[in-house]
Parts: structure tokens; sequence; C-alpha cells
């Protein structure tokens, strides 16, 4: 299995408004008395997990990221003695504690195996607690990894990027439900939703947050140039040349049996 990747957190914080305003929206989905303790898996740097615990003033959040300046940012932002874990979601271990809910958002689409992704979270729920997340779902970003595939092609990226298939799992509604009846979860509900983005600083937030991964198989010296190349690829397709991120959300609701 390969291991999350490393994220510029400070980046990722600064650039990462709709990222947040698509979190609230799933925050909006979890029912809370105030006095639970909820996971936060794929915390990031803590802008969700702030709104999240806003929502806690009598419980708990246990932010759990597997990117270390992720986690340091985060613990910027919290208040002092929120707990901050760097673990692999599919390795999480509480230490044999359990969690009332689990929020994720934007993260399970960075993990391939959604299996093992599915048990861990499973496992530290209390039976009856609730799973609210979005990720990427099928054709998510496809028109980017599209335009970041044919610019990989070309010389000198075509040696590091041929033939890579990346990192990233964007499961099907039927799929995902099917997973997370097999770990152990009821009452599942999946379903799609299509909103792209035209970020401000589109370079920023394409070489931070959706061509991460491209970039750390390149070396150093291309990075600005591939993260260039594939801007003006999709500002050249976009009728109103401005880089657009096509992003499909799947919405993932579920209880643990
Ligand atoms: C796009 S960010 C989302 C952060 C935050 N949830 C938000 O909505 O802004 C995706 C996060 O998933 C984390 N991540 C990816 N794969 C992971 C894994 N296997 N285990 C733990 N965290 C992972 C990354 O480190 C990153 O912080």
């Amino acid at each position: 299995m390969s291991p999350a990747r490393e994220w510029d957190g400070r980046s990722y914080d600064r650039i990462s408004d709709f990222m947040e305003q698509l979190g609230r929206e799933v925050l909006d989905r979890l029912a809370l008395a105030g006095d639970e303790t909820v996971l936060d898996a794929g915390c990031g740097s803590g802008r969700v997990t702030e709104l999240l615990l806003a929502r806690l003033p009598r419980g708990r959040v246990i932010g759990v990221d597997g990117s270390a300046d992720m986690i340091a940012v985060a613990a910027e932002r919290l208040p002092a003695g929120t707990e901050l874990l760097v673990q692999d979601l599919t390795e999480l271990d509480l230490g044999g504690r359990t969690v009332d809910a689990v929020l994720s958002t934007a993260t399970f689409h960075w993990i391939a195996d959604h299996d093992a992704l599915f048990a861990a979270l499973r496992r530290v729920l209390e039976p009856g607690g609730r799973l609210v997340a979005q990720c990427g779902g099928v054709g998510n970003v496809a028109g980017v990894h599209e335009a970041a595939a044919a610019v990989g092609e070309r010389d000198p990226y075509a040696a590091h990027l041929r033939g890579w298939q990346g990192p990233w799992h964007f499961s099907t509604p039927e799929d995902a439900e099917r997973r997370l009846r097999a770990a152990g979860f009821t009452d599942v509900r999946t379903s799609l939703l299509t909103r792209p983005a035209r970020p401000p600083e589109p370079l920023e937030y394409l070489r931070t947050i959706v061509l991460g991964s491209h970039l750390e198989r390149l070396p150093a010296d291309l990075h600005e140039a591939y993260v260039r190349d594939v801007a003006d690829v999709l500002a050249a397709r976009d009728p109103e040349g401005v880089v657009t991120i096509d992003y499909v959300r799947l919405n993932l609701d579920a209880t643990a049996a």
C-alpha cells in the first residue's frame, strides 16, 4: 500500500474556500446533539474540523490525517487540546476507543483501498454511529486528469508520467454502497453531485491540490512548468478561457450496524 502523500498545509489552508463550502454542506447532513465524540477522517488543515467543533460544545473531535504538514497547520488553527493524529486512515488506530460519528470531506478518493478504509472506520464507530462523508466520485476531475495526462505525454514530463495511473479511487455510488454494506454499515445512501469550480488562484490550486500527486513524480525543477502547461490546456478548452475544475462529488451516508 502506498503511504498518504505530503501536502503543503499552509497553501491548502489559504486556497481551500471551495472545499470549506462543500464541507459545510456535508456537515449540515450530520445531526448532532452537541455532546458527541466525532472523528474527522482526513481533517487536512482543520477548516471543516473547526466548524465541526463549533457544533460540539460539550463534545470533542479527533482529527486524523496522513499528512504531518496538514496536521501542523490544523494544530495552529484549532484550540489547544484538540486531538490531532498523523495516521493513514486505512490503518486507523484510536487505541481501542470508539467515536459516535465519522465526518469526512474531500478525502476518500485519495485512498485506493476503500475496503480497508471502510473497515477501519467501522471498527472505531459505536454501533448505531453515523458516517457522513463526501469525496470525489466517478468522473471527478476527469477533464483535468485528461489534460494532465496529455501534457504528461510531452517531453520532458513523459519519462516520469507516461502510463502512470495515480493513487485515486473515484467510486460509483453503487460500488461505494456495496463496499459500505460489506464493511458492516446499514442504512446506506450514496449519490453523485456535479460541482464545477473556478478557483481564483488556478496555478496554486492545481499545484497544491489537484496535481499534487503528479508533482510528486516529477523533479522539482519541472513543477512550475508542468502546472502552467496543464493550466494552459484547461484554459484553452474552456469557452471563457478560465481554468475549470470539473468536480463530481460522491455523498455517502451510512450507519454502523
Ligand atoms: C483535499 S484534503 C481535504 C481536507 C479537509 N477534509 C477539507 O475538506 O478541507 C484531502 C486530505 O486527505 C488526506 N489523506 C489522503 N489520503 C489519506 C490517508 N490514506 N490517510 C489519511 N489521510 C489521507 C490528505 O493528507 C489531505 O489532508
